[in-house]
């Protein structure tokens, strides 16, 4: 198992991903609204289905240029349909560590993707060298050892997710890459290394909570089949999981803290 690899886990399952397509500059990538400028060219690392990136060439406007990256054709196709409307938004399916153009950017911005990454520092310095000089590299991503939860979820949930982290981590994942970018960026000569964190809250009386906790279900149901065909928990307990963190967020549920850093730099 350990020796499966890491691009297979890293692929995104083909279906729509409603993760991702709720997802915004406001909501979920809100430290890059301070670069975001009219004519800014912008390459996205890792785009997915382009509902970020889309925000961003609004803001950029049309004479901006945006370039978004990802290897999974499937979320590259719906990225593709959602952004038809804006010329200045392009597509390509390519894989960060070979990705190669002549053009250079005046922002990089890597979002949830270097946690899928088994040599982040690899990618970082491919994304440093497609930087124009003074660019700024903004990256944002997980340290899922630090999630917090009030009370603690369900059995059944706690073990999906330590079966998860023990998923990722097997296929040379760093389940705490947030709190390592800053030494990552500093090894490839990065300047100007600044930290934010970016936690998002959600707590029982928001309206949102319903929706945004339930984060782990769509985890087990979206990437749970993967853990299920390669041996770490059975079909189930997947859905056993599901069904006493739903629960659990309907009843006792009070809040779910997911612990994100911006990790910015340039240069
Ligand atoms: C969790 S999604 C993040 C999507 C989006 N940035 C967001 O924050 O909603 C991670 C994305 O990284 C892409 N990805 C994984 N490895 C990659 C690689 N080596 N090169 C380019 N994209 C990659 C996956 O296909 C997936 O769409």
């Amino acid at each position: 198992m350990a020796n499966q690899p890491a691009t297979n886990r890293a692929q995104m399952p083909t279906a729509p991903n409603p993760v991702l397509e709720r997802r915004t500059v406001e909501n979920s990538n809100r430290n890059l609204l301070k670069y975001l400028k009219p004519g800014l060219s912008v390459l996205d690392v890792g785009c997915g289905s382009g509902a970020i990136t889309r925000g961003i060439a609004e803001k950029t406007g049309p004479t901006g240029r945006v370039l978004g990256i990802d290897l999974s054709e499937s979320l590259l196709a719906q990225a593709l349909q959602n952004a038809a409307d804006i010329p200045q938004l392009r597509f390509q399916q390519a894989d960060i560590y070979s990705f190669d153009t002549d053009e250079r950017f005046d922002l990089i911005t890597c979002t949830r993707t270097l946690q899928w990454l088994a040599h982040p520092q690899e990618a970082l310095a491919r994304m440093k060298q497609l930087l124009k000089p003074g660019g700024h590299l903004a990256v944002l991503d997980y340290n899922h050892e630090k999630i917090q939860w009030t009370p603690e979820p369900p059995e059944a949930m706690q073990k999906f997710y330590a079966a998860f982290l023990t998923w990722r981590s097997d296929a040379g994942f760093d389940n705490a890459i947030a709190d390592h970018l800053a030494g990552l960026m500093r090894n490839i000569g990065l300047a100007n290394i600044h930290i934010d964190p970016q936690f998002e809250t959600t707590h029982k009386e928001d309206p949102a909570f319903a929706v945004a906790g339930r984060l782990w279900s769509e985890v087990a149901e979206i990437r749970g089949p993967q853990l299920v065909e390669a041996g770490y928990i059975t079909e189930a307990e997947r859905l056993e999981a599901i069904r006493t963190y739903d629960d659990w967020l309907a009843t006792v549920g009070e809040s779910m803290q997911v612990y994100l850093l911006a990790v910015e730099a340039q240069v």
